[in-house]
């Protein structure tokens, strides 16, 4: 769409100093990108510019804001005169969701139609949007293909369902009313798990850790006495669920590889971020145990509620459309997320 593919080389990351976006900002400096990072700090911390500083040698300009903030949003973007937005500003608890729906609405959706006016204002046209492999629900087949039916179970992946159908419906009238056309991509995630090789970024949620690999990390390292494993009688090969956890630099690398595509193609797409590979929650336990020499006691408690038996990617279209492929092993993303955790 775009001729010289060297557009799309200034990008506004929402949520950047979060474990996502903090990862992501490293592989684009790292691709000669220059990046300006836009976050309100509610789930991430200031010092984490001065970790990716250390990493990169560059100082990523900051701005303290909120997304639903439209018209301080606006003038952000024609400030750093960006050309593209990485859309990673959102909350992501499931559990937390069920609770707090309006906060989830409010935050993932209200926020992303503000962030929308705030482009279309300042004539930037090129979003990559944070989305979720929850959006599919209980899967009806395996491996999950984009074309999977979608039907979220929960406030937080309807948020992000929401958010994806508003983006197709953006892409269809921009291209109708022959304005400058929306270029979208909406990055499906599996399991992010693990963290830079340096040791300086990585997930580190506030309080006890609802996801698994944080939850290990504590327990290797003797900050949690044991884990919890949510079920032992699911319908998997040792009973324990299983994801298809990838790298989170493997995700920060298919993030460049949208903007790649985008700088070539209009319109709307949806993007599975997996590896393919499914793992039980017993094959992490005993990768990390050999990557870390630690022991890490557990459990087998009741499953916990909305959890699915196995859930894994069917990446074909990204492999091929983005030419992106996670390339990192288990082994690798337990080993980077015992590295993270000893330095904590
Ligand atoms: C992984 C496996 C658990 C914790 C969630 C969100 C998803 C995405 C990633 C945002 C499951 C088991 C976990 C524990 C356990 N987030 N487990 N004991 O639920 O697959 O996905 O995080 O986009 O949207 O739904 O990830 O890490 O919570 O669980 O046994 O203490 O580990 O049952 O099988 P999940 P998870």
């Amino acid at each position: 769409y775009k001729e010289n593919d060297s557009v799309n080389r200034k990008v506004f990351l929402t949520g950047g100093l979060g474990y996502i976006g903090s990862h992501t900002a490293v592989s684009l400096i790292e691709a000669g990108y220059s990046v300006v990072i836009y976050d309100n700090f509610s789930n991430s911390k200031k010092e984490v510019i001065d970790r990716i500083e250390l990493i990169t040698g560059f100082r990523v300009p900051f701005i303290e804001g909120d997304v639903r903030d439209t018209v301080y949003l606006e003038k952000s973007l024609k400030k750093h005169e960006v050309d593209s937005v990485i859309h990673l500003a959102g909350l992501k608890s499931v559990g937390e969701s069920f609770s707090k729906p309006i906060k989830y609405y409010d935050n993932n959706v209200v926020g992303t139609v503000s962030l929308l006016k705030a482009m279309n204002g300042a004539q930037v046209r090129t979003m990559v949007f944070s989305s979720s492999a929850t959006i599919y629900g209980v899967p009806k087949y395996l491996p999950l293909g984009e074309d999977h039916p979608t039907c979220a179970i929960n406030p937080y992946g309807r948020s992000k369902l929401q958010t994806e159908e508003i983006l197709f419906d953006l892409a269809v009238a921009g291209i109708q009313a022959e304005q400058l056309p929306w270029c979208i991509a909406s990055l499906r995630y599996f399991n992010p798990v693990g963290a830079h090789s340096s040791g300086l970024i990585g997930e580190n949620p506030n309080g006890i850790p609802t996801n698994l690999m944080p939850y290990v990390g504590r327990v290797a390292s003797g900050v949690l006495p044991k884990l919890n494993i949510f079920g032992g009688d699911y319908d998997t090969q040792d009973g324990t669920g299983v994801r298809d956890y990838i790298h989170i630099v493997d995700l920060a690398e298919g993030h460049k590889a949208a903007l790649g595509f985008l700088a070539k193609h209009s319109g709307a797409h949806a993007f599975n971020l997996g590896t393919g590979v499914g793992y039980s929650v017993l094959e992490v336990i005993e990768a990390y145990e050999r990557a870390s020499g630690q022991s890490v006691p557990y459990e087998i408690v009741s499953r916990r509620t909305g959890d699915v038996a196995a859930c894994y990617a069917n990446p074909s279209k990204a492999n091929k459309e983005l030419g992106w492929r996670a390339l990192l092993t288990l082994e690798d993303m337990c080993a980077s997320a015992w590295n993270f955790q000893s330095n904590q």
